[in-house]
């Protein structure tokens, strides 16, 4: 290589380091910049949602910066579409919810929508639930307002990673069109006994992976709503809670089908249920199928392995009538442990569609220190492997 042409290259390299880092530079927008004072009191959502615009609106790949500290926020929403890949990095953050309920007017605190590749690395959402669990006043979801912790919108390709929600006053996490995305090391926390906190809802997308995560919650560790197709579990730890949830479906018409659920190598432990399906009596037409539970293990868990289709826990369905959600290809294999009830094995599917193809293999779940029983109904499993209890063959 002659003189100049080395001296062009380093200059044009230089040059397009230069911009490189600049762009680089200019691209992180930290909350604390546009006015965010982190003292936990005052509401930092219009600082958060003003670097948001700056960041989603930047040259890409940008990034809004949450640095370590205490912040309160009351409801933001945070809309794409953006130039490009967006990074929320909260690592260190803690994020406060006011406790008090009047002050939202929505049923979400913190809403993300309408990005491709957006990143959520850390972060603590406090959704500070307490007192709207102790007032009871929602028994019924679908007609609340209670927010819930973070409400993620049709955010394709996203990954969401080393995230912690405590106290949420409804579900913790809602996943709505978020297809072909992840959820990494997720830690989500609420007592036992509080209402409707959910911890990861799932509805309408295609392709999910959650991964190493841990939920405890007062409700579903993860439900699986309408239009829930090609979602990996793996390596989640649920407990306490109501289990790995698919529905409830059928109360509405025209719901999409659930296709495609794969749980595997997850942990139940001190929970109402383990993995279910459930439906409404008196339901509309909708389709689950392709359902794998496989390598669980269950810890003094009431409701091990349950399809329940006359689900009605308010007593607002018309029992009787049968469910019209029609379950098919589902698996519950290499299932082990200990069931805190003694029918651990329900299967109660509707009078109108009969379950078909169900297997269970594998599996083995005492009960005091003795065996568990089956219970079978419009269900005729096929039966693979040694099984403690016998599969209802009463
Ligand atoms: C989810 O996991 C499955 C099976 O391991 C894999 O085939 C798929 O590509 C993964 N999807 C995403 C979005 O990571
Ligand atoms: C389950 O996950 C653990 C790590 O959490 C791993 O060591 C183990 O090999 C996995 N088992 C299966 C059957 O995949
Ligand atoms: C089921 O588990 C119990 C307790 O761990 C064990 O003693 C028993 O041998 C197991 N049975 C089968 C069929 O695997």
């Amino acid at each position: 290589m002659d003189q100049d042409g080395y001296i062009q290259r380093a200059v044009c390299w230089l040059f397009v380091t230069t911009v490189l880092i600049t762009t680089n530079h200019a691209a992180v927008v930290n909350i604390k910049t546009k006015g965010a004072k982190g003292d936990g009191i005052t509401d930092d959502g219009p600082a958060i949602l003003r670097a948001w615009k700056e960041a989603c609106a930047g040259a890409a790949p940008s990034s809004l910066l949450i640095p370590p500290g205490t912040y309160m926020s009351l409801a933001i929403e945070l809309p794409g579409p953006c130039t490009g890949p967006v990074e929320i990095m909260a690592k260190g953050a803690t994020i406060k919810a006011p406790p008090e309920l009047a002050k939202f007017t929505k049923d979400s605190w913190i809403t993300i929508r309408n990005v491709d590749r957006l990143t959520i690395t850390g972060g603590v959402f406090d959704g500070q639930g307490q007192e709207t669990w102790k007032a009871k006043k929602c028994k019924d979801t679908t007609s609340c307002q209670i927010p819930v912790n973070l409400r993620l919108s049709k955010l394709k390709n996203s990954l969401f990673k080393d995230i912690t929600s405590i106290n949420s006053k409804n579900f913790h996490i809602a996943l709505r069109g978020c297809d072909n995305s992840r959820v990494e090391n997720v830690n989500i926390e609420a007592p036992g006994n509080s209402i409707n906190t959910d911890g990861i809802h799932i509805a309408k997308l295609n392709g999910l992976n959650i991964t190493n995560s841990k939920i405890g919650t007062g409700d579903d560790c993860i439900s699986f709503g309408e239009g829930s197709k090609n979602v990996h579990i793996e390596r989640v730890a649920c407990g306490p809670g109501h289990g790995f949830s698919i529905g409830s479906l059928g109360k509405y018409p025209n719901e999409e089908p659930v296709e495609g659920i794969f749980l595997r190598n997850c942990t139940i432990t001190g929970a109402v249920n383990g993995v279910r399906i459930k439906s409404w009596p008196d339901s509309h037409p909708v389709t689950v199928s392709n359902i794998h539970f496989e390598d669980i293990i269950m810890t003094g868990v009431t409701n091990p392995i349950l399809i329940d289709q006359e689900y009605c826990p308010h007593k607002t369905c018309k029992k009787g009538a049968p469910s019209k959600v029609k379950i098919s290809n589902v698996r519950f294999r290499k299932i082990r442990g200990t069931s805190a009830g003694k029918v651990a094995i329900k299967l109660i599917c509707s009078a109108g569609v009969p379950c078909e193809n169900v297997e269970v293999a594998d599996i083995n779940l005492t009960f005091n220190g003795g065996p568990s029983t089956s219970e079978c109904y419009n269900a005729k499993p096929k039966v693979v492997g040694q099984n403690v209890p016998g599969v209802c063959h009463a």
